[in-house]
């Protein structure tokens, strides 16, 4: 009825609503630099494009006479229940798209439910996305430093601010060659950001002479070697344990037996992904690894899934290739830099309503209902 009504209302929302053209419609507000660090990939784009490319191998199959008008797409994950199988993936210094950063995406998620990861590279603290966030569900990221005590001082400002689940990102402990960020520089945008997590962490600006809002650069070098060159291996992983409560989550897995080796080390989930293609250019596509790992592993663990999501088609199909819920990535951060908390929320809302739709008109009630046999595969 809403679109019927849009449509007749003569009322256009303040930038698209169709999804796939958000980069396009963002580009045209943003500075080069901004614009670049959310849309650019590693290398020469290979595994970004693959992953979009990965979805059109799979169609969905509609099935008829079904009566799908009661539905309900909720679903619980890891003991955080949502309103569909969506979180916001975490996403580094979001103020550089919109002066409010992560505040105005925690108060969009938290206004829908929506469960938002927040990123360790966020632009504003653990403590005030909390706040922004309110009673909605959340969830932390960690990218993991070399220093224990920085580390542990960080896991447990999260836990104290209520975020109930830990990702713990793999695949970049250091960071990829990446041509856009090379080519455009960030330093006048990140001037603005103010308190990146590790920045206003007591334990990090213990080890500064200045404090970072004054000297940004040498924040900057003291961060990099304390998050990047590490040599650590799966026997590191019961550190964490040590120090987190509740689940924790793998980030960036991509091969099978990694994925089984996450299982055997008892950790409660995965995120299969390859970073949206940030990080090893001609690396495989995200979704081509997901049914394999998923089959392997998703009886013992959650399997959750992101990289190159742009449509409620393509949640269907994460979802019926064993996803139990995907995270959402640039797409709402385009919505962020259109309209701050007002945008993230048209994006959403958007993306859910597609799905919900694409379940029912498909024949569907229940996102436990759809499974490889409700997609084929044409290539
Ligand atoms: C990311 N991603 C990311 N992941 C993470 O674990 N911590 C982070 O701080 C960031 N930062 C970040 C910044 C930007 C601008 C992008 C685009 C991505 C990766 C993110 O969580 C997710 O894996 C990808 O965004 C998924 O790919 P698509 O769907 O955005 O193409």
């Amino acid at each position: 009825n809403e679109i019927y009504l849009h449509g007749l209302a003569d009322q256009v929302p303040p930038f698209t609503v169709d999804t796939t053209k958000l980069a396009d419609s963002a580009r045209e507000i943003l500075q080069p630099g901004p614009y670049w660090y959310v849309q650019g990939g590693a290398g020469s784009g290979a595994t970004m494009r693959a992953n979009r490319e990965a979805f059109d191998k799979w169609r969905i199959v509609p099935r008829m006479l079904r009566d799908a008008t009661a539905r309900d797409v909720s679903t619980s994950v890891l003991g955080t229940t949502m309103p569909a199988p969506v979180l916001l993936a975490p996403i580094g210094v979001q103020s550089i798209v919109h002066e409010e950063g992560e505040l105005a995406t925690a108060r969009a998620a938290g206004s829908l439910g929506v469960p938002m990861i927040l990123s360790t590279a966020s632009s504003n603290t653990i403590e005030d996305v909390a706040v922004a966030n309110g009673g909605g569900p959340r969830w932390f990221q960690l990218y993991w430093p070399n220093d224990p005590d920085l580390c542990v001082s960080i896991l447990s400002r999260a836990a104290k601010a209520g975020f109930t689940t830990l990702v713990v990102t793999l695949d970049t402990w250091t960071l990829a060659w990446r041509p856009n960020d090379l080519d455009q520089s960030y330093l006048p945008f990140l001037r603005g950001t103010g308190t990146a997590i590790p920045f206003s962490d007591p334990v990090f600006r213990s080890g500064l002479a200045v404090a970072p809002e004054q000297d940004i650069p040498a924040a900057v070098l003291k961060w990099i070697p304390l998050f990047t060159g590490t040599d650590r291996n799966w026997d590191a992983l019961p550190f964490l344990r040590e120090h987190w409560d509740g689940p924790i989550v793998l980030k960036g897995i991509q091969h099978v037996d990694d994925a089984r080796r996450a299982a055997d080390a008892g950790m409660d989930g995965i995120v299969v992904s390859n970073h949206g293609g940030r990080q090893v250019d001609g690396a495989v596509a995200s979704l081509d690894v997901l049914p394999e790992i998923a089959t392997a592993v998703g009886d013992r663990m959650t399997v959750l899934f992101d990289s190159g999501i742009r449509t409620g088609a393509d949640i269907f199909k994460a979802i019926a290739l064993g996803a139990k819920a995907i995270l959402l990535g640039r797409p709402f951060v385009w919505g962020l830099a259109h309209g701050g908390e007002d945008g993230v929320r048209q994006v959403v809302r958007s993306l859910l309503a597609e799905l919900d739709l694409t379940i029912a008109l498909s024949g569907h009630h229940s996102i436990a209902e759809l499974t490889p046999d409700s997609l084929t595969r044409v290539a």
